[in-house]
């Protein structure tokens, strides 16, 4: 027998709720970028402010020349410190020093290597590094990019003041629009403002936390506005502030937990798999922060490994939740466009552990037989009834398909 389902009577009412509600089809910013979350490499997390010209263009040889263009990473962003005054006129100067052909030539470059351009700079008068924001010229500073060829913006918020993060974003938002060239907003205002709330309709990505750093837990505290914070964490730290975000990111507008760390800092083989399989569940952005010129052959094929890129890149674009919190034992489900769902068993603990999960608890009943696959060994399980069970590495994790 086959099920009709009951046809609901059109209703204008109806129609403007599911248009306005977080998770609904249609946002303002509906523009058809971002439609699958962000992937490329960005400057900050390997380089800090040390850049140049002659770097940033080794760089791209390698994204196009080592499989990481071809795996879908395709924004060379150039994070803070390319700039470095601004003329009588109010444009913005570019470092002489760092970049003697300018930044035209070099994203001319970016885009003859089958790669797109990014940029940054800050809503306030001064980006975090001290060169000059954007604060009075977004305009200009939109007309200037469009005309340079850029592709991408991460739009910081050091220097903001009492600025409204709301009005200052969509403020870029506009200057991009008019300046007539497609390009994405990255909004990196570190959740202090909850943007999830608001900047669905003003960027495709925005930060949701303070930045982060490459280790298991750390976290430096700090204060702003006289509220205790940590002003930098560790990627479990950033993981758990995910926690309740899921509603609010589907194509064209992401939570962005940060850029990777895999291959930076003090994380084990195990700890930049955890790292780089829970950014895919999450369907975070994936900004490469390594220095891709000197990695590993590890760290390679943890960042080019197809099944799990897709699991991130997959088209639904749902962000994956936690599902199961045994204290150091979790597991985290994500659901595909063909009905299938990735699974994330995640051992926070200092010793092996096995971590098991119903059918039920990724949202699939429990009759049904699944074939799993294990997308990090690239081996078929086989098919099971109504659960799997698998042993999970120390700090590490088993990541699977089950279909
Ligand atoms: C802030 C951002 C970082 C980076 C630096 C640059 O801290 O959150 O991602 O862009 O500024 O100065």
């Amino acid at each position: 027998m086959t099920c009709h389902p009951r046809r609901l009577p059109f209703s204008p009412v109806l129609a403007l709720v599911l248009l306005v509600t977080p998770g609904g089809a249609a946002s303002a910013l509906d523009d058809g970028l971002a439609r699958t979350p962000p992937m490329g490499w960005n400057s900050w997390n390997a380089l800090r402010l040390d850049i140049n010209e002659d770097l940033v263009k080794e760089v791209v040889d390698v994204l196009a020349e080592e499989g990481l263009r071809d795996a879908g990473y395709e924004y060379l962003v150039i994070d803070d410190g390319w700039q470095f005054a601004r003329d009588d006129e109010g444009n913005i100067v570019v470092d002489p020093k760092k970049f003697p052909s300018g930044i035209k030539a070099l994203a001319d470059y970016v885009h003859s290597r089958g790669l797109k351009f990014g940029l940054y700079s800050d809503a306030g008068a001064k980006t975090c590094g001290g060169f000059p924001g954007s604060l009075g010229h977004e305009y200009q500073d939109a007309r200037t990019y469009a005309a340079w060829g850029v592709d991408y913006l991460k739009y910081d918020w050091c220097h903001s003041g009492n600025q409204s993060a709301p009005d200052s974003y969509a403020l870029m938002r506009d200057a991009l629009k008019e300046a007539g060239r497609p390009i994405v907003l990255s909004i990196c205002e570190w959740g202090t403002s909850k943007p999830w709330l608001w900047a669905r309709d003003v960027g495709h990505l925005w930060r949701t936390t303070f930045d982060i750093r490459p280790c298991w837990d750390c976290g430096q505290q700090a204060h702003s506005k006289g509220v205790l914070i940590e002003n930098f964490i560790g990627f479990t730290k950033i993981l758990d502030q995910q926690v309740d975000l899921e509603s609010y990111a589907g194509p064209g507008h992401w939570n962005d937990p940060d850029m990777l760390e895999v291959g930076n800092g003090e994380l084990t083989h195990e700890e930049n798999r955890a790292h780089f399989s829970l950014w895919c569940i999450l369907a975070a952005p994936l900004m490469l922060g390594n220095d891709i010129r000197d990695m590993a052959p590890e760290v390679h094929a943890i960042l080019t490994n197809a099944e799990v890129i897709a699991v991130n890149q997959d088209p639904l674009g749902r962000q994956g939740r936690k599902v199961r919190d045994d204290g150091d034992l979790e597991v985290w489900s994500k659901e595909l466009a063909d009905g299938s769902r990735a699974v994330v068993l995640f051992n926070r603990s200092e010793s092996e552990a096995d971590i098991a999960f119903s059918w039920p608890e990724i949202g699939l009943p429990e009759y049904l037989s699944l074939r799993v696959r294990d997308l990090w060994q690239q081996e078929d399980k086989g098919t099971f009834d109504g659960s799997y069970s698998a042993p999970v590495p120390s700090h590490g994790v088993v990541m699977l398909a089950v279909r």
